[in-house]
């Protein structure tokens, strides 16, 4: 049934290259309003882990899916093997997305440890070769509603692999796919004798993309990863990603609560400043000194809010006895892309996701209102686990825009 789904959204993507054209053509059409993006371009898709909602994450197969999808960019998580080996996994901890517990031959490095401040128990890629790493199957996480049957089946990839795989499609495809890694805990790969960034920056001076039009972009949580790459001449589009804790619905306020409060490395240097300090003018300003845009959670942009009774509690908007982020409202868009636009910072925000959970009420559950409303507001592109809803939505707002 995934299978035959997953077929007809191929089909009714093989146009993808052709829509990208028609685009291209229509991007100097005069008599159009430009797009509120940073320089008038086509807000990008990028595939959040590869086409994550279907298949698991990471993997050849899920970036394949994606730019079949019609997915502009496809996203690994980067992080380091025993053997210095850069592979995409969200997390060093190979428990929360691989086979790695039903490996006996594995079961005695099962360890408890510390990443970034806190406690985990599991298997951890730094103690395992490249080779180690590929016997494991890559598993889906995130949603207990998402396919498990491929669950297994696909190996762990490395950066590389990902790259020539990004190269292939974009000559198959007659179209370009860029990749956008991330440095994933890159002060906890630093203390382990196991840094990320020049490894990073030698396979992208290999492939011949050092240049800002290069189809790549670097994202990291800590600004000291993004500044140590341009100070090493990495000369890519860098993007500062701002995360938060959690939202109080009640309030519509987002909360900072650790390790989600602040970078971690501002915390292992005593910087009291929270993720919230970068969406001020003077936080953009700065990050503009060594980064070329922003990747902000959704809420920094359009907040979610309860509508609460004069008693203030909760108003069950949807009546199904509880209430959550699907009671919840949008809000009035903040003024955090028109102010990172005019700081010069390109603006992605992340994650887009289709399950209705996630969706806030006035979705009226179908997530193209949720891409749509970020569209209009000008956003750059957005991270999306599910590419195929990001890019037929991001035709319908094309055509609302007379594409
Ligand atoms: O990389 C963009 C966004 O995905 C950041 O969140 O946790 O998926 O890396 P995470
Ligand atoms: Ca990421």
């Amino acid at each position: 049934m995934l299978h035959s789904n997953l077929s007809r959204h191929v089909r009714n993507l093989a146009s993808a290259t052709a829509i990208a054209l028609a685009i291209a053509a229509c991007g100097g059409n005069d008599s159009l309003e430009p797009l509120k993006t940073l320089d008038g371009s086509v807000p990008l898709v990028v595939a959040h882990r590869g086409a994550s909602g279907y298949l698991p994450e990471e993997t050849l197969e899920a970036y394949t899916l994606a730019i079949d999808m019609g997915a502009d960019v496809i996203e690994p998580d980067l992080i380091s093997t025993k053997d210095g080996v850069l592979i995409a996994r969200h997390d060093p901890n190979l428990d929360t997305s691989t086979n790695v517990s039903t490996k006996p031959e594995f079961a005695s490095r099962k360890k408890t440890t510390t990443v970034d401040g806190e406690t985990q128990t599991g298997w951890f890629a730094s103690d395992f070769t490249l080779a180690e790493i590929k016997t494991l199957g890559g598993i889906i996480t995130s949603d207990a509603t998402r396919p498990k049957q491929f669950d297994g089946l696909y190996k762990v990839v490395t950066f590389q692999e990902i790259v020539d795989l990004a190269i292939a499609k974009s000559k198959e495809k007659g179209r370009t796919i860029a990749v956008y890694p991330e440095t994933k805990n890159p002060t906890y790969h630093r203390e382990l004798g196991l840094p990320l960034e020049d490894k990073l920056i030698d396979i992208i001076v290999k492939t011949g993309w050092n240049t800002k039009t290069s189809p790549i972009y670097v994202q990291s949580f800590e600004p000291g990863s993004l500044k140590l790459m341009r100070s090493k001449g990495l000369n890519v589009r860098l993007i500062q990603l701002i995360d938060a804790d959690d939202y109080d619905l009640k309030t519509g306020k987002l909360t900072y609560a650790a390790p989600f409060d602040r970078p971690y490395d501002w915390f292992k240097s005593g910087d009291k400043r929270l993720f919230s300090d970068m969406v001020t003018p003077a936080g953009l300003a700065e990050i503009k000194t060594y980064a070329d845009g922003i990747g902000p959670w959704k809420p920094y942009i359009v907040p979610v809010k309860w509508e609460l009774t004069a008693a203030g509690a909760a108003v069950d908007k949807n009546g199904d006895g509880k209430t959550d982020l699907t009671d919840a409202v949008s809000q009035a868009p903040t003024t955090l892309v028109a102010d990172a636009h005019k700081a010069g910072l390109l603006v992605h925000p992340y994650t887009f996701r289709n399950e209705k959970r996630r969706l806030t009420f006035d979705m009226a559950g179908d997530p193209a209102n949720e891409y749509l409303q970020f569209f209009r507001i000008g956003v750059d592109g957005m991270f999306s686990d599910f590419p195929d809803t990001a890019f037929a939505a991001r035709a319908k707002y094309l055509k609302e825009t007379g594409r």
